[in-house]
């Protein structure tokens, strides 16, 4: 496992390293003992940063790691969320009481005296316009309550506009093979800054696994299943926000890229870390087997600059026009 600067963080992060949402839910049913091995896996595979959220599993993810953390003794940075417990969702829920509310749910839960890294989720574009909500953040810091902020963006111009904020430590956005557009602007400005970025989604929900096939089933509970259409949040978030079938001929033509002997889902990921501004990718693992297979992005070799232009050209041929303007 290779490391790499968390902006100015001062820490080191594994470049492929465990998003903790499926192991919560909303991702079909998991075992806790299975999930606990995920971890463990990355773990023992290098991995020291781990993502999750308050909401994932309403801190049930939150509760694994920190299982987890007493059981080894290597030093896990672990990045958490705050503000979807809003009902509704709205700017104004962004304040110093709720943010100070969740971070104490969030301390109980990681069993924690301070949080490494606090990253808004996904606020409304409203809150990028709010000096007291970064305010109150700092102040947060101040307390001893969190070491660092981020935020979590579903928007390229939300980034922007975030990083403006001279303490923003860290951008966590979508970026993969079929999302294309943070690499243009964004990337440019957040490595000027000393920004560092964390690459959720890097396997589109799985589809850049290379194993779902039109007659996949995903359980009620499996937002592959509930969000498709973008019912329950942003659509982007499901599949990357890109019709499946679309998706599908895509990968299959990706698949036709692979060197001989890789699997697609390293190859993706390995894709991701092809861009240094990316401190690193947070592909979800539920399972060790996966885990150990993400993992092994990191030892592959790079790609070539013509697999780096064969993938532009399937993404602008056929999923550039359906993403590329939306986020
Ligand atoms: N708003 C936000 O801030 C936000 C939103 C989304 C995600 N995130 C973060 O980003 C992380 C990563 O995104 P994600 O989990 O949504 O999507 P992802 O990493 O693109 O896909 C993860 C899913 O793909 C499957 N998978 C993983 N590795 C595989 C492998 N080697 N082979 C085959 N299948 C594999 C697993 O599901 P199955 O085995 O069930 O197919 C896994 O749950 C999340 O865990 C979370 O920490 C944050």
């Amino acid at each position: 496992m290779r490391y790499r600067a968390l902006g100015r963080t001062g820490w080191q992060v594994s470049e492929v390293s465990f998003g903790a949402w499926a192991i919560g839910g909303s991702w079909g049913a998991v075992s806790d003992d299975e999930s606990l091995a995920a971890l463990h896996q990355a773990i023992d595979s290098g991995v020291n940063f781990i993502d999750t959220a308050d909401v994932y599993g309403d801190g049930r993810s939150e509760r694994l790691i920190a299982q987890v953390k007493r059981e080894r003794r290597e030093g896990i940075v672990v990045a958490t969320k705050a503000g979807r417990r809003l009902a509704p969702h709205t700017a104004d829920g962004y304040n110093a009481y709720n943010l100070n509310g969740f971070v104490e749910d969030s301390l109980r839960n990681l069993g924690a005296d301070c949080l490494d890294l606090l990253q808004l989720h996904c606020p409304p574009t409203d809150v990028y316009y709010r000096p007291e909500v970064f305010g109150a953040l700092d102040d947060l810091a101040k307390a001893g309550k969190i070491r660092h902020y981020g935020v979590s963006v579903e928007r390229v111009e939300e980034a922007l506009k975030a990083i403006e904020f001279p303490n923003v430590r860290t951008v966590q956005i979508i970026f993969n093979c079929f999302r294309q557009r943070p690499a243009e602007l964004f990337f440019t400005e957040a490595r000027r800054r000393g920004v560092g970025i964390l690459a959720r989604v890097p396997l589109a929900s799985g589809l850049l696994s290379g194993k779902l096939t039109r007659d996949s089933r995903f359980a009620e509970d499996d937002h592959r299943n509930f969000n498709r259409h973008g019912a329950a949040f942003d659509v982007g978030e499901t599949f990357a926000g890109v019709d499946y079938e679309v998706a599908l001929a895509a990968v299959e033509e990706i698949r036709r890229q692979l060197p001989a002997g890789a699997n697609m889902a390293p190859f993706a990921l390995r894709w991701i870390l092809m861009e240094d501004a990316v401190s690193c990718a947070i592909p979800g693992g539920k399972r060790p087997a996966q885990v150990a297979e993400n993992c092994a992005a990191s030892d592959m070799a790079p790609l070539s600059p013509e697999t780096l232009a064969a993938i532009r050209r399937i993404y602008d041929a056929t999923i550039r026009p359906l993403v590329h303007q939306r986020w």
